[in-house]
């Protein structure tokens, strides 16, 4: 496994390159793909949260690069594990690559989750590849707590510190991943649009069944007909500081993650999908309004995201 690597700083991530070979190309089901890389620079320096920037190899040369996220990394092994889904010209053309083709890599790039503090209790949302670096985070977060104690969602110690997945997509083979976050030892909670698998209707559904059971001494409340989450109570404790959301998928969904941390108080950590072309700040493809105290600014999502903390986007 050989890698050609050009390096130079790029905020938000490394516009290094990388020349990875394929290992392998595992079809997940309706239209998801695993690609495994021997890419030793990439998952050396990947963090969860972060993108490589692909260049696709059945694509013009001048064609733009894809950016999708880093699902895991294995710096000892050198490997690289992205899971992506077949939606146009240039994810087709990536489910075509074999074992030894070439794939050029960009990256890592963008800013990455922050990690919980520690004993922290994580709730992890996402929606269809959402789920992809949600599962690099989780492990992460894991590898980090003494004895892998966050095992069967809990820590053992008081009930909380564990990781649960709230999942969701249109039926079940858009819920990806389930049995490896599993196998972490993570509680995951589904919901499918048909029912076809866990809660039926939004992933916010089995999310907020479980801040309701939580609680102790706040309740769900309705706005407009709306559940918006579990609202504090007028003379409730505070919020526990404790939980804190990571969130990837559709911007509906993140939306209604941001409104319900800032109705906790809890942190949340919030990853936009958005078109990309440079993906590295350079063309101004990919802004988004942003709060910056009582006034907004635009920034760029490659570059000062993906990842955002609740409260800040203008939706
Ligand atoms: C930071 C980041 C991380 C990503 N991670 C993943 C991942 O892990 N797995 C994965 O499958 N995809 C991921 N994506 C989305 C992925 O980049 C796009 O699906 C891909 O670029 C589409 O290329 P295409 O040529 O196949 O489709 P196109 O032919 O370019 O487009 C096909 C359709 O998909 C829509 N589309 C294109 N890009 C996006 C986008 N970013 N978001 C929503 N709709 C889009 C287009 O509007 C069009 O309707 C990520 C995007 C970003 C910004
Ligand atoms: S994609 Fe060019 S600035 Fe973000």
């Amino acid at each position: 496994m050989s890698a050609d690597s050009i390096s130079s700083s790029a905020s938000g991530g490394s516009r290094s390159t990388e020349l990875a070979s394929v290992l392998s190309l595992d079809d997940l089901g309706a239209g998801y793909r695993r690609l495994r890389l021997g890419a030793p620079a990439a998952a050396a320096a990947a963090a969860p949260g972060q993108f490589v920037h692909v260049r696709v190899p059945a694509l013009d040369a001048s064609a733009m690069r894809r950016p999708v996220s880093v699902c895991d990394a294995d710096p000892a092994a050198g490997v690289l594990t992205l899971v992506f889904k077949i939606v146009g010209r240039g994810t087709a053309a990536l489910a075509t690559v074999r074992e030894g083709d070439r794939v050029d890599l960009m990256g890592p790039l963008g800013n990455g989750f922050p990690l919980p503090p520690a004993g922290a209790e994580v709730l992890l949302v996402g929606g269809g590849y959402g789920v992809a670096p949600l599962y690099f985070l989780a492990r992460k977060v894991l590898d980090g707590r003494d004895g892998r104690d966050g095992r069967d969602g809990l820590d053992g110690r008081d009930g909380r510190g564990g990781i649960h997945l709230f999942v969701g997509g249109r039926t079940k083979e858009d819920l990806l991943l389930l049995d490896d976050f599993r196998a972490l030892g993570v509680d995951v909670r589904p919901a499918t649009d048909d029912g076809s698998l866990g809660t039926k209707g939004l992933v916010t559904a089995p999310l907020d069944t479980f801040l309701a059971e939580r609680s102790h001494g706040r309740t769900v409340t309705r706005s407009h007909g709306h559940a918006v989450g579990p609202r504090i109570r007028r003379n409730a404790e505070p919020c526990d500081r404790r939980t804190v959301l990571y969130a990837c998928g559709p911007a509906p969904m993140l939306r209604a993650i941001d409104e319900r941390a800032q109705a906790l108080g809890a942190d949340a950590w919030l990853s936009l999908d958005r078109r990309m072309l440079c993906g590295v700040g350079a063309c101004l493809g990919c802004t988004q309004v942003v709060r910056d105290g009582d006034a907004t600014e635009t920034v760029r999502v490659c570059a000062d995201g993906p990842v955002f903390p609740r409260g800040r986007i203008v939706w």
